[in-house]
């Protein structure tokens, strides 16, 4: 039975071997998918132990989605553009392949609520790892414009310079945006903390679909707040990580699982 596999640190929460194992009953495939604890100096050693075990693949998660991208023998242009790997592939040749599935999990995420990316203005919040994740995937949908704002004005320009010849994208200050877009996406993590980018309310508009790519058992802060102000539809990341999980074992099994029934069983 091929195996699979995800690193973190911590891991006892994953729900990805709950969503790969409903894939492969969904899909008819025969795999294990186990969830590996590796200590945040010991990622090298635990993933080598798998592959030399006969390991196909694995994801990656915190905090060693840099490490990952480090390690690969070979990149995708996604992978390449995130600089970050949340999954790996051993090839036929005993490569080691990588790749970033987050930023496609997310738009699937979009395609499956119905809500259009081409030609919106989105405004995008955050720009660490989790918005670089995502830039790529985002302009290839081809919206009118993204605006990507975070605390620390220069990564966010630098992300827009970095992604210019994908699409209209411009950086702005929290404090320069007043008014509402389509979408409007939180990648800060802020969210994990009970807290809120400092951004005027005025994003948002009774059209506006809000994101947080956190998720929780409850609404996440920035949903309450997106909901408070009047929004069409609020969003959070489970959809996002089911998205991811049904692309990476794309990746591995060349069949694309259904997302649906699996963010249902998890929300049940
Ligand atoms: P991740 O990989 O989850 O994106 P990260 O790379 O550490 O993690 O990025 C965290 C993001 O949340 C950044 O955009 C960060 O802003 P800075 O680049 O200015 O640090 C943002 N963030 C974290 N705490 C925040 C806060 N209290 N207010 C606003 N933005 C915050």
């Amino acid at each position: 039975m091929d195996k699979y596999a995800v690193f973190g640190n911590p891991i006892v929460q994953s729900k990805s071997p709950l969503i790969h194992r409903a894939f492969a009953g969904q899909t008819q495939q025969e795999l294990s998918y186990e969830a590996i604890f590796a200590e945040e100096d010991k990622f090298k050693e635990r993933l080598n132990e798998f592959l030399a075990s006969g390991g196909k693949g694995c994801n990656v998660t915190m905090p060693f989605k840099q490490q990952a991208f480090q390690l690969a023998d070979k990149l995708s242009e996604r992978a390449q553009l995130a600089e970050a790997v949340n999954t790996l592939t051993v090839d036929k040749d005993g490569k080691l392949l990588a790749d970033n599935t987050d930023g496609a999990g997310l738009v699937a995420d979009f395609h499956l609520n119905n809500v259009n990316l081409r030609d919106a203005r989105i405004l995008l919040i955050g720009a660490g790892g989790a918005a670089r994740g995502v830039l790529k995937p985002l302009l290839d949908e081809k919206p009118e414009k993204l605006v990507i704002c975070n605390r620390t004005l220069s990564k966010a320009q630098a992300l827009a310079q970095r992604f210019a010849s994908f699409g209209r994208i411009e950086a702005e200050e929290f404090s320069d945006i007043q008014s509402a877009f389509d979408i409007v996406i939180n990648s800060t993590s802020t969210s994990l903390t009970g807290g809120l980018p400092p951004v005027s309310a005025k994003i948002f508009s009774s059209n506006t679909v809000a994101y947080d790519m956190v998720y929780s058992d409850s609404a996440t802060r920035f949903n309450i707040w997106a909901n408070d102000n009047g929004v069409a539809l609020t969003l959070d990341g489970l959809g996002m990580l089911v998205g991811q999980a049904a692309e990476s074992f794309l990746v591995w099994r060349g069949v694309k699982p259904e997302i649906e029934p699996v963010i249902k069983l998890l929300r049940n």
